[in-house]
């Protein structure tokens, strides 16, 4: 009977003290230690986590404290700390905690303590790591795997403890070809050609401390396999990957972030499969050689060798997010036969023997990604392997180039033209994917014999809602490290408490928004849509910039925010999977946009307009440093550092820009929106420092010589735009006003893209020492957005005008009412939260069933909600709850 490690839990005898009553005598919360618990129940299995943890400023010098993690069974927890961000004093702000695999307990304590202290804080891990010049190994205890530095091969092998070699020769496997049948009842069309590659590794690193946890990173590209068949053209290399592996101490578990970018050429390259192929040794006999698949709700499917060769679980006839079917075959070169089909499949798959053990593999949001494909071949022969596919090579090819070809909009003012009708800004050339990415995440199990079908069970829940540990949100919430914004008042009134409902409504309805309108694939999994069609009762999904809505006016952060209120782990799950398609998908990270995102539109990338606020860091700040400094956000965050030079060849807002400004790409002097562009600018330049990035200093400079521009600007944030000298950051007055005389130019966009809440994060980070004079401009743009014209003209000479967002602008009417400790002007914030425009207190505040021949299939409706106001409206609840909540009528 296979026996599973993972499964023996050891409990530590313990008979210590907490470590919370060692210290901390102070009146003022000490939080030397921080509770962290579950994101879940307590998990059924944990092979090794990561999770962050923030401090309050000035409390903690890095040169004088460690940190530790405990639990209630156990004092010194296998783990490994570090530091993943600083305050502006060099205090220390973020740490980071890797957990190794092993005991799982109720919840842990992460303890801040002094270097002096003599108490043992390290628990003993069984990790290993060796850099050599040819090759990285590292052993956690129960794997050792080997990463070779050159070559196509990405994990040479996998040894369990026993001796077994459980994987080897793992790579990526890609296949593409030349054209697409784009009619099928013409014959002339030329026959595709067909290309195959493989990975070439291009640099191997791996992390320094390695104590629980040892992190891998292969770079590398695509290259066309050399099987000496002349007839097939050359292809370039392309398609850039990096891969990382993270092995945690005491673990038989190798999880694998994905991250791929798109340089092709849309209409000559089609990728038609994405995979990560394993070979999988195997010596049992055929009997007991094992094959098992998972299915649907913890089914497996279990096979054994003798018969068949070759098993495959793929996308199905529907080719959708619900359906699969499963397959077997004798030998290539021999018909499939039907094993079975059924709706949305687990994605994992085991291969091996009953006595010499065997390789499982899983991809995470595997239906919610489809088309994905497992395969399992040659499993009768020395060494089978098994293949997951990102993207399935039985699915048609992904068609990426655009899917309008202008329609018939011949010049520029006919695309303006359609601007105002459809919403949609196109313009020929600006609908491209290059540069654009997709990260997936994978999970590799290295097992001495075949797993039982409950515990494969028990994996395919893991790889879908792999353990996650939050700190304590009160916690969180004291150190200031996210602001002081988001905070849930104590005291409920009745009336807060419908802003909460509606809050809970809204999170609520996007979630079952998923699920009903399918929005899953590839491409697309983790967006949501922008625009409802009540006509239609269907999201405008083939609708100008209508369709996917790429962030706009920030959902992102509302999610975010509304998770540190709540905790909530559907939410969780949600906005981690917003974070990883907006960050990806909805931004370039190669070519001469790199930096900057797409705005909304029917494709990811159709849209004209390519701006730093949807790349906004801002965006994916939570979740970095919540999950201990999630290494591929960590490298989006960085690309953001150089979004500005990419104002040197796309003008953001050419078909918004009035007649008479110009738009010069000069580096010196480039025309920036002080609200828009800052800060997206500014929230990579304030995590840079925090990180102590290897630009920090860079960053930190142009943070705060910005600051002090937009601060010396005669209308400070009203003017709108400004000129910015990339090099050194300093701000200059537009050119139509060289004397800095006052420009009055106000967006309703200007805040709403992060502003708001870069700007009160830079609060807390620089504590005392934040510039007056910046803390004055911000105050002044707050109170005025909303003031009555007369006192705008007062203040700038002119009145703003008509603008819109008045609901959302709340909140900075909240913020000057708290600062100034102004009652009248509580009130008229909370007039402008439900008085002006957004949704309305008395919205219906529920969905409606549509059935019936109506709709294709049933699904729940609220009409009245459009995705902009979403993130708005919730940003102002949240706000005006924490900073205005006594004065809620
Ligand atoms: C401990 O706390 C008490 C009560 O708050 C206070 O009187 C005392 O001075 C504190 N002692 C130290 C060493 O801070
Ligand atoms: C620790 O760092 C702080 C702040 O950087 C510095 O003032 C202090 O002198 C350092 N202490 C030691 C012991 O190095
Ligand atoms: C740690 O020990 C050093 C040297 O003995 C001493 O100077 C320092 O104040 C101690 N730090 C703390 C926090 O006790
Ligand atoms: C770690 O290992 C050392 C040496 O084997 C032992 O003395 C120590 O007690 C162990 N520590 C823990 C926390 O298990
Ligand atoms: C590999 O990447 C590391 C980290 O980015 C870099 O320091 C190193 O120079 C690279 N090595 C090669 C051979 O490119
Ligand atoms: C297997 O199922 C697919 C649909 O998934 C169908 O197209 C095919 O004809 C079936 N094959 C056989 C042999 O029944
Ligand atoms: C730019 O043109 C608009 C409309 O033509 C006009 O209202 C505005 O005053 C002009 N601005 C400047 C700075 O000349
Ligand atoms: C930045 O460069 C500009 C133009 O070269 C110069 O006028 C300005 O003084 C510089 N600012 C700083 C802070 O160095
Ligand atoms: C409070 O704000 C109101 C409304 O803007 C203003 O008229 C009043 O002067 C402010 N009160 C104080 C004490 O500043």
């Amino acid at each position: 009977m296979p026996h599973l490690k993972f499964f023996l839990f050891t409990l530590l005898g313990f008979s210590g003290q907490a470590v919370s009553q060692l210290y901390s005598n102070s009146t003022i919360p000490e939080n030397r230690s921080v509770k962290i618990q579950w994101l879940d129940q307590k998990p059924a299995y944990n092979p090794g986590t990561t999770f962050g943890v923030p401090w309050p400023r000035g409390r903690y010098q890095a040169n004088d404290t460690i940190f530790a993690v405990s639990s209630e069974g156990n004092p010194s927890v296998a783990s490994e700390s570090w530091i993943t961000g600083y305050w502006s004093d060099s205090s220390v702000k973020w740490t980071a905690h890797a957990i190794a695999a092993g005991v799982t307990e109720e919840d842990y304590t992460v303890t801040a303590m002094s270097k002096n202290s003599t108490r043992s804080t390290l628990g003993n891990t069984t990790l290993t790591a060796h850099n050599s010049p040819d090759i990285i190994e590292i052993d956690t205890g129960k794997i050792a795997v080997a990463f070779p530095k050159t070559g196509n091969v990405l994990v040479k092998q996998i040894k369990t403890s026993s001796g077994q070699v459980v994987g080897q020769d793992g790579k990526l496997i890609l296949r593409s070809q030349s054209s697409v049948l784009d009619d099928e009842d013409k014959q002339d069309q030329s026959a595709p050609e067909y290309f195959n590659f493989e990975s070439k590794i291009n640099n191997v690193t791996v992390s320094k401390d390695n104590t629980a946890r040892a992190l891998v990173t292969v770079r590398g590209d695509q290259r066309q396999v050399q099987d000496g068949n002349s007839s097939v053209s050359a292809h370039k290399d392309w398609l850039p990957f990096v891969v990382r592996f993270y092995l945690y101490s005491n673990s038989e578990s190798i999880r694998i972030v994905h991250s791929l970018i798109y340089d092709g050429v849309p209409k000559s390259d089609f990728v038609r499969g994405i995979g990560l192929r394993f070979d999988v040794p195997l010596e049992d006999e055929f009997y007991d050689r094992h094959i098992r698949i998972a299915g649907v709700d913890g089914g497996v499917l279990n096979e054994a060798v003798q018969g068949i060769t070759g098993l495959r679980r793929d996308p199905g006839q529907a080719l959708s997010s619900d359906g699969f079917t499963l397959k077997k075959r004798t030998k290539a070169g021999q018909s499939w036969i039907n094993i079975t089909g059924s709706t949305q499949a687990g994605g994992l798959a085991y291969l091996g023997g009953a006595t010499k053990g065997g390789l499982t593999v899983g991809l995470r949001n595997f239906w919610k990604q489809y088309p994905s494909q497992l395969d399992i071949s040659n499993a009768a022969t020395d060494v089978g392997s098994i293949t997951v596919w990102l993207y399935s090579p039985a699915a048609q090819p992904l068609d990426i180039r655009p899917y309008h070809d202008g329609l018939g909009e011949t010049d520029y003012a006919d695309q303006l033209d359609v601007l105002e009708i459809t919403y949609e800004d196109w313009e020929g050339g600006y609908d491209s994917p290059y540069g654009i990415a997709k990260t997936s995440e994978l999970f590799l199990f290295g097992f001495d014999s075949t797993p039982e079908s409950d515990s494969l069970a028990t994996l395919t829940d893991y790889i879908n809602s792999p353990s996650v540990l939050i700190a304590d949100r009160d916690h969180i919430a004291h150190s200031e490290a996210l602001g002081t914004y988001w905070q849930r008042p104590k005291n409920s009134s009745a009336s807060a408490q419908s802003l909460e409902d509606h809050l809970d409504f809204l999170t609520d309805f996007y979630q079952g928004q998923v699920s009903q309108r399918k929005w899953y694939g590839f491409w697309d999994h983790g967006d949501v849509m922008h625009t409802y069609d009540v006509d239609r009762h269907e999201w405008r999904y083939d609708v100008g910039g209508y369709a996917w809505d790429n962030s706009e006016l920030s959902p992102n952060l509302f999610f975010w925010n509304q998770f540190l209120r709540t905790g909530q782990a559907d939410l969780y799950r949600f906005a981690e999977a917003h974070t990883r398609h907006t960050g990806e998908t909805d931004v370039y990270h190669l070519g001469p946009w790199k930096g900057l995102g797409t705005r909304h539109g029917i494709n990811h990338w159709s849209d004209s307009s390519k701006q730093i606020r949807i790349s906004q860091p801002q965006y994916r700040k939570v979740f970095y440093y919540l999950i201990g400094g999630d290494e591929r956000t960590g490298d989006l965050l960085t690309e953001i550092l150089d979004a500005e030079k990419a104002f040197l060849v796309v003008d953001p807002r050419r078909k918004v820009r009035a007649a008479n400004i110009t738009y010069v790409a000069d580096p010196k002097a480039l025309l920036i929106d002080v609200g828009l562009d800052w800060s997206g600018q500014a929230a990579a330049w304030l995590i840079e420092w925090e990180r102590r990035g290897p630009r920090w200093q860079e960053a930190k400079s142009k943070l705060l010589e910005t600051m002090k521009g937009i601060a010396k600007l005669k209308n400070v944030f009203v003017t709108g735009e400004a000129l910015y000298n990339l090099y050194n950051g300093t701000i200059s007055p537009p050119s139509q006003d060289p004397d800095n005389k006052g420009v009055v130019a106000v967006s309703h966009l200007t805040a709403v893209f992060g502003l708001v809440e870069v700007i009160a994060e830079l609060t807390t980070h620089f504590g005392d020492a934040l510039p007056a004079d910046f803390e004055q401009a911000w105050l002044d743009y707050c109170y005025y957005f909303g003031a009555k014209q007369a006192e705008q003209k007062a203040r700038d000479g002119e009145a703003f005008g008509k603008l819109n967002l008045y609901q959302g602008h709340s909140r900075l009417t909240a913020y000057a009412a708290n600062k100034l400790h102004n009652a009248t002007l509580a009130a008229r914030a909370w007039n402008e939260f439900h008085n002006t425009d957004g949704f309305k207190a008395d919205a219906p505040w529920r969905t409606e069933r549509i059935e019936g021949s109506k709709v294709l299939s049933p699904v729940d409706e609220a009409a009245w909600v459009s995705t902009n106001d979403v993130g708005q409206y919730g940003l102002a609840a949240i706000k005006n709850l924490a900073l205005i909540g006594e004065y809620l009528p």
